[in-house]
């Protein structure tokens, strides 16, 4: 591989928090090597439509703790598109762009792998989405901040309803993982978790929220993936009215707000490490992994594995927080 002098950088797919810390730890390793850094503006669109521009210390100044990305993301169907991808790859060429490390979850991994092979040039991947599912990595950048925000809203829900013994059936974000939903559910107490990966059926929920209520406390909070079995809170609350038609039931759906807010210190952590190794990778030679954490140490997956298989689902922990909130 030829030496890199110059490297782009992209955020791609649904924004989280902690992107910017690893735009911050790309440029910065980058000065470290002596390299030059573009900064790509929405992702794979801005590589088609040519929306570049060089990134400095000064770029990244004060950028640590704030959620979204400076370099703005996008989901790009014309990238799927053989089209698509020549004239990405033209633009980058003409910029003299070396290598690139792109950051997202596995729509941007998929999107990086076809690239890369096409056309025989070295790429990097960062995780980072809120839902955690990518294969290769314990932890993605933004999944702790968004389970923070989804507990801190729990636990204000839970005080009006203990005030008005109701019960609050939350949606949070997952249309194909129930990470957010696990591990949110455990931390604040939910009664009962639905996710995508286990099917709930309706007498498991029913019996749920019948020892949810007890005389001590009559308010329930059941946590729903956006995706699980039975859809989102709305369908759940179809399902609850028709057996509890007495029970006195509210929807909250946390929606975007989930994707917000600032980066918590474990995503600043991962996303400047990760950012960092990611920029080595290249300068070692390395491309066509996805860099990540495998109990705590540092693993490059190929894009091939970190986009075709699942990562493993602890539903033993479902089990557990289930059965001490009984
Ligand atoms: O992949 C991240 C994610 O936040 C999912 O949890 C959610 O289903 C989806 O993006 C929402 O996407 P959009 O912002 O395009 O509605």
């Amino acid at each position: 591989m030829a030496a890199i002098r110059k490297i782009g950088v992209l955020t791609s797919g649904g924004d989280s928090p902690g992107m910017n810390a690893a735009i911050r730890a790309v440029v910065k390793a980058g000065l470290h090597f002596k390299l030059e850094t573009i900064g790509i503006q929405k992702g794979y669109f801005g590589m088609i439509h040519d929306l570049m521009v060089p990134l400095n210390r000064n770029s990244v100044y004060n950028i640590i703790h704030l959620g979204g990305t400076i370099l703005k993301s996008a989901r790009s169907d014309e990238f799927k598109t053989k089209e698509g991808r020549q004239k990405a790859y033209e633009n980058i060429k003409k910029r003299n762009i070396d290598a690139l490390v792109v950051i997202g979850g596995d729509g941007t991994f998929t999107g990086a792998s076809i690239f890369e092979k096409e056309f025989d040039f070295p790429i990097i991947g960062l995780p980072g989405t809120i839902d955690n599912d990518l294969y290769g990595t314990d932890y993605t950048i933004g999944y702790d901040t968004a389970v923070n925000t989804v507990v801190s809203a729990v636990d204000k829900i839970r005080d009006t309803a203990h005030s008005h013994d109701r019960l609050f059936i939350i949606e949070v974000m997952g249309r194909d993982a129930g990470f957010i939903a696990l591990r949110s559910g455990l931390a604040s107490g939910a009664e009962k978790i639905l996710i995508p990966e286990k099917k709930t059926y309706v007498d498991d929920l029913l019996k749920a929220l019948k020892t949810g209520f007890h005389d001590e406390d009559n308010s329930a909070i059941v946590i729903v993936a956006e995706g699980s079995e039975f859809g989102g809170a709305m369908e759940v609350k179809k399902i609850v009215k028709e057996n509890f038609p007495d029970m006195d039931t509210r929807v909250t759906i946390l929606g975007h707000i989930q994707r917000g807010g600032s980066p918590s210190a474990f995503d600043r952590v991962i996303a400047s490490g990760w950012g960092f190794q990611a920029v080595k990778g290249l300068v070692d030679g390395r491309h066509g992994v996805m860099v990540g954490s495998v109990n705590r140490e540092i693993v490059f997956t190929p894009f091939s594995k970190s986009i075709k298989y699942h990562k493993s689902f602890n539903i033993e922990l479902k089990n557990i927080a289930e059965l001490l909130s009984a």
